[in-house]
């Protein structure tokens, strides 16, 4: 048994509340899929700037009702204060994925990637909201590994 068929093992036993920002994107969307089908629960935060209700109609359609039904969405924008604060609340572990990417947008609109990167990921820290670990974005071979992608990666990356 692998060290990640134990760690799913854990989890299954003992269920954990998660909160997936960027949730509609492609690494937030195949995330929720496979937290859901381990039977956790999971708040899923995204504003579509880039990320599409279709990647949440998939995983819809994948985990089935009894297991949609432990995924909470929240419409909003991680650069809230309030929305990070409602986000989190009660949640352990927080999986940061809400960015947004592409090299030639930062360079075509370089203010608009800071805002949506390192300022909102701030926003997680202070002001009483303490989940027990949070998680940013990962370099892709290791999230590949980790998930079971349902369709590749957007060409602009
Ligand atoms: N996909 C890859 O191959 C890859 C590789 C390396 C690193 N990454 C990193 O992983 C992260 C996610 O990548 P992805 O491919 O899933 O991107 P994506 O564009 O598919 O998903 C990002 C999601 O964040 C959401 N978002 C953006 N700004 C937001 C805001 N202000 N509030 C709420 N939601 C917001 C978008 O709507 C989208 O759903 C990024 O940080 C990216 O840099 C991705």
């Amino acid at each position: 048994m692998t060290a990640f068929d134990t760690l799913k093992t854990s989890l299954v036993a003992a269920p954990r509340t998660w909160l997936v920002t960027g949730v509609a994107g492609f690494i937030g969307s195949n995330l929720v899929e496979a937290l859901l089908q381990l039977d956790q629960r999971v708040v899923g935060l995204d504003n579509f700037a880039t990320g599409h209700q279709k990647n949440l109609a998939q995983v819809q359609a994948s985990v089935g009702p009894e297991r949609w039904a432990r995924f909470n969405f929240i419409n909003g924008d991680i650069c809230d204060l309030d929305t990070c604060r409602q986000a989190c609340a009660g949640v352990d572990h927080v999986l940061h994925q809400a960015a947004l990417g592409s090299v030639p947008r930062s360079l075509e609109d370089p203010l608009a990637t800071p805002r949506a990167t390192p300022r909102s990921s701030a926003s997680f820290m202070p002001h009483r909201v303490r989940p027990t670990a949070i998680i940013p974005a990962c370099p892709r071979s290791r999230t590949s590994s980790a998930i079971r992608c349902r369709r590749m990666p957007s060409p602009s990356w």
